[in-house]
């Protein structure tokens, strides 16, 4: 059957989720019993020992030892419980199993990227073999981020400098959301990622390959490669501002650039603006720190400039019919070392 979760928590779906559950409910349980006990007792006597009269006047009350010690030793107790419980579920969350498969993480802004022991990498999509320990091998190249798998139970910082780990084991196949949990900037709230957890024998294909697909006809490669690059986190397809420039309604104009230059944003200009971000900054955009992709693949980055072109309605049936993009579009496209970053001012 499949789990679907409470109403407090998503489904477990990582094989130490039970025991991050058991303590919280053990915890929401004991706080409800002692709120109800509390409350219905400071009601009660309230009403009890109300002033009947205006000559009513207070007993001395003479405090029981028993009552006394029992509100001081039953909450050291639950406490105490607590605490052991919780340090039990801690360090079987915290120490990953020595044969756990070591994929490491890469938090930027905006997005997560993932290296397998190959050097096949991946942004947004963190392929896992399900059935198997997996530890995450966390940094952060910019500010601290925070890699949150709900329905793992697993979270932790992402720090600039230095690793953080995490460990867990899936269940079962599927997709499962990833959230960055710590205010990182404009776009935190869209540092999306998902966990794709597969057979062993998919897994396998899939790092072998690097997920390259080179059925998908480009500009449907290059949609793809919108969202699981989180290129969508900067820029939009609507014209609409975000931190970066728009992919909609430029295609093939002149735009002024941050150093006073000009630039054409033609499939050029693309690629280099994806694989060296700092070289050619369009003017407004100076502190928007985009960060560098110099691993796409060829017909990757043939993808991108296909599904900008695709949108801004400069994709024909010539186009399409011919497969990959004109050769005077990209052929030439590797780019040249820039120059000089450009200095944010
Ligand atoms: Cu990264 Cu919030």
């Amino acid at each position: 059957m499949e789990d679907k979760g409470t109403f407090w928590l998503p489904p477990q779906a990582s094989t130490t989720a039970h025991e991050i559950d058991a303590l919280f409910n053990f915890i929401l349980w004991a706080s409800v019993i002692v709120l109800a006990g509390v409350t219905f007792y400071m009601v009660y006597y309230a009403w009890k020992y109300r002033r009947r009269s205006h000559a009513d006047r207070p007993v001395d009350v003479h405090p029981s030892k028993w009552l006394e010690l029992s509100w001081v030793v039953i909450p050291s107790l639950l406490v105490l419980v607590v605490f052991f419980w919780g340090f039990k579920a801690f360090v079987s969350a915290g120490i990953a199993p020595d044969n756990a498969y070591e994929i490491r993480v890469v938090g930027k802004k905006w997005l997560w990227e993932f290296e397998y022991p190959n050097g096949t990498t991946s942004v947004g999509d963190l392929y896992v073999p399900v059935g198997e320990p997996v530890e995450l091998v966390m940094t952060s190249t910019d500010v601290i981020h925070s890699f949150f798998i709900p329905a793992f139970r697993v979270k932790h910082d992402a720090v600039p400098n230095r690793y953080s780990t995490i460990w867990f084991e899936v269940k079962e196949q599927g997709e499962y959301q990833v959230l960055c949990t710590e205010y990182c900037g404009t776009s935190h709230s869209e540092m999306y990622a998902k966990v794709i957890a597969v057979d062993r024998g998919e897994f396998n294909e899939w790092v072998r390959t690097g997920g390259d697909d080179t059925s998908l006809p480009l500009p449907r490669l290059g949609e793809e490669l919108y969202t699981q690059q989180a290129c969508n986190a900067c820029h939009s397809i609507d014209g609409s501002p975000k931190v970066g420039p728009s992919w909609l309604g430029t295609w093939g104009e002149e735009r002024p650039l941050a150093d006073g230059g000009t630039a054409v944003m033609d499939a050029n200009y693309t690629v280099e603006a994806i694989v060296q971000p700092q070289a050619k900054i369009v003017a407004g955009y100076e502190n928007a720190a985009m960060p560098a992709y110099p691993n796409l693949s060829e017909r990757q980055l043939a993808g991108i400039v296909a599904y900008i072109r695709e949108l801004n309605g400069d994709w024909t049936e010539e186009d399409a019919a011919g497969g990959e993009a004109p050769a005077d579009s990209v052929a030439a496209a590797s780019p040249e070392p820039a120059a000089e970053p450009v200095p944010a001012e």
